[in-house]
């Protein structure tokens, strides 16, 4: 039993040291003007967009709007912090003006698939932030217009190459 309250000692202190601010991931707040957002340089209907902002740019852009109180409690903060940067590294709506026409073909692909399939946004996300629980009715909505964009900057990118 000794043992094992020195155990438990141990962890909470361990724990403590890591809510030193020293160990809390850089916050994904970006104050420079969005002008590489994907409106810039793509159609993006304001349904579709205030969908985009309320279930995907937490993740998929260079703005965290909702972190949630527990963001800042170790080791979650880092949990949190590891899904934006890997989610941005695949897709950043932030930057999407500035991909190739045809990475962008490809991500409007893999926008609809995603979402078709349920996978994105993430469940363990949508389960925790309420904002974020598209209607059927958006999901294919936005399913709708990323296929859309697809064929249309595929068209180009096919008639460019002749
Ligand atoms: C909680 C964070 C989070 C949210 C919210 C989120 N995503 Fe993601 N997304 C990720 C992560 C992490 C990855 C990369 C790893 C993976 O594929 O699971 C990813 C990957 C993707 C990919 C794959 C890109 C590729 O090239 O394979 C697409 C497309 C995508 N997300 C679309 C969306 C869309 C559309 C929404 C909103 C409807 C959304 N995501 C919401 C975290 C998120």
């Amino acid at each position: 039993m000794k043992k094992f309250k020195k155990i438990l000692i141990v962890l909470i202190i361990l724990f403590l040291i890591l809510q030193i601010p020293f160990f809390q991931p850089k916050k994904n707040f970006t104050k420079a003007d969005p002008v590489n957002d994907i409106s810039t340089a793509y159609d993006v209907p304001m349904d579709i967009q205030m969908s985009l902002y309320a279930a995907c740019y937490d993740c998929h852009s260079n703005y965290t709007k909702d972190y949630p109180w527990y963001s800042y409690i170790q080791p979650v903060s880092w949990w949190i912090n590891k899904h934006i940067v890997e989610a941005k590294k695949e897709l950043n709506f932030s930057e999407f003006a500035t991909y190739t026409p045809k990475r962008a073909a490809k991500k409007f692909k893999e926008i609809a698939k995603e979402m078709e399939e349920k996978t994105m946004p993430l469940p363990s996300y949508t389960l925790m932030h309420k904002h974020a629980r598209l209607s059927d009715e958006e999901i294919k909505d936005v399913i709708t217009w990323a296929k859309k964009m697809h064929e249309e900057v595929s068209a180009k990118l096919d008639s460019s190459a002749h």
